[in-house]
């Protein structure tokens, strides 16, 4: 079989080393891929956006699967293109990608639908929100309507701060055409937990719960990145609150997009809070997390190639899927400066005996020799018996791997080892 893979990120790089151990796999094509992937694939320079070249590209190849792994070119439609041409793909199609694509229209679907969420107001014009924001509770939070890169959320903890964000993203265009709307809602506190499922519209298994670590310094400081480093699993995520979260947002969002005529099959992220009232959802994402993938696949047991295959054919209901009881931690080496201004080029040091994983995000091949290329740019990821030896695994590995402005955070994993361990997770 060949497999044509959109994207080129530590993402993209767990989905292929995954999609490498189905013995049936020959080729694999990733548009763009990076140096790291281009062990396991053929990359081509093609953009993920540029819907129509890979179009073409498919066209000119003998593709018998395709997985489509970065929000935008889901957002833009890819797999209904690529669908026409008749090749099947891993991935939500254009209306039900939505869900990530509009942040309106995921909190309308959650009001209409029962499925708890942050209480909140849509705007379209920066007057009425500056309005609303005199009297509205702070903090609150302010999010673009459209995509932004893992950008388009502010929390404003005053009025200016608040109004300072409305002007910057309705008249100033900080996002683009992504803030001609914006969601004002309200603050929420408690632990996060990503789940990512698996749905062919019709059957919905989540997989492993995972921890996210989204700021840039230790003790969760600093700006918003793409994320820092990720645990599995998550120690907050009972089994008490999956079950509930099973019932109360899993399946009802599932039942709600077949509804409004939007069915979704792929990979449905759900960005969970847990408060006191309850878990609620913080954002859907209609693909795999970064760097929640690189913590989640690696303790996949089943064959991934077989799940995306029975998602896409709507028979995924046929399918026994396993996770390993173990734990998993990855650690992000991010260029320093990241995610603001940082340098690029550097020569990168790998040993050559490695006690875990490394997915490469963003580092080119130059003659052989790796060099960073962005900001994320390796994802480090151990496993083991037990989160405590996984996180120290991950850090040992981080440890041995040279380039100059080499950045990390010291606590990825801290506050899931804090949990009061119930014999189950967590400490060992
Ligand atoms: P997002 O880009 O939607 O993942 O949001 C980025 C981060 O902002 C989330 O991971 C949360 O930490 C935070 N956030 C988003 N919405 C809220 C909310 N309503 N209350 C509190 N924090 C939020
Ligand atoms: N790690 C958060 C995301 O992938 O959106």
């Amino acid at each position: 079989m060949n497999i044509l893979v959109v994207g080129g990120g530590g993402r993209e790089h767990a989905i292929i080393k995954k999609l490498r151990e189905n013995p049936k796999v020959d080729k694999i094509f990733a548009l763009p891929g990076n140096g790291g992937i281009a062990l396991q694939a053929q990359c081509l320079p093609i953009s993920p956006l540029d819907i129509k070249s890979i179009v073409e590209f498919a066209k000119s190849e003998d593709i018998d699967y395709a997985v489509v792994a970065p929000d935008d070119p889901l957002v833009l439609g890819a797999v209904d293109e690529l669908e026409k041409i008749g090749i099947p793909c891993f991935g939500p199609d254009k209306r039900a990608a939505i869900i990530e694509g509009s942040k309106v229209f995921a909190k309308k679907l959650m009001k209409k639908y029962n499925i708890p969420t942050a209480a909140y107001e849509v705007f379209d014009n920066s007057a009425d929100a500056l309005e609303y924001l005199e009297n509205s509770p702070l903090p609150c939070v302010i999010k673009a309507d459209g995509l932004a890169a893992g950008k388009g959320v502010i929390i404003a903890q005053t009025l200016n701060e608040a109004k300072t964000a409305v002007c910057s993203i309705m008249e100033e265009k900080s996002f683009g055409e992504s803030g001609n709307r914006i969601v004002i809602e309200e603050f929420l506190t408690g632990p996060e937990v990503s789940v990512l499922s698996f749905t062919d519209g019709k059957a919905i298994v989540p997989m492993v719960s995972s921890m996210d670590h989204k700021r840039i310094l230790d003790g969760d400081k600093g700006l918003n990145t793409g994320g820092m480093g990720a645990i599995a699993p998550n120690p907050f995520y009972t089994e008490e609150t999956a079950q509930r979260c099973m019932r109360e947002i899993f399946l009802p969002t599932i039942s709600a997009m077949n509804i409004e005529g939007r069915t979704f099959k792929g990979c449905l992220y759900f960005g969970l809070m847990l408060t006191k009232n309850g878990p609620k959802v913080i954002e859907y994402n209609c693909r795999f997390g970064d760097p929640e993938a690189q913590v989640v696949l690696p303790l996949l047991k089943t064959d991934l190639l077989t799940i995306m295959r029975a998602v896409s054919d709507g028979r995924l209901s046929d399918i026994d899927i396993q996770f390993s009881g173990d734990a998993a931690c990855c650690v992000i080496l991010a260029s320093k400066g990241y995610p603001l201004k940082y340098a690029t080029g550097y020569t990168i040091s790998i040993p050559k005996v490695l006690d875990g994983e490394i997915f490469i995000g963003g580092a080119v091949s130059d003659g052989g020799i790796l060099r960073t290329s962005s900001g994320r740019v390796l994802g480090i990821t151990a496993t083991a018996s037990c989160l405590e030896k996984a996180v120290r695994k991950a850090y040992d590995l981080s440890a041995k791997i040279a380039f100059k402005d080499k950045y990390l955070r010291s606590d990825i994993g801290k506050k899931a080892l804090e949990v009061k361990a119930d014999g189950s997770q967590g400490l060992c």
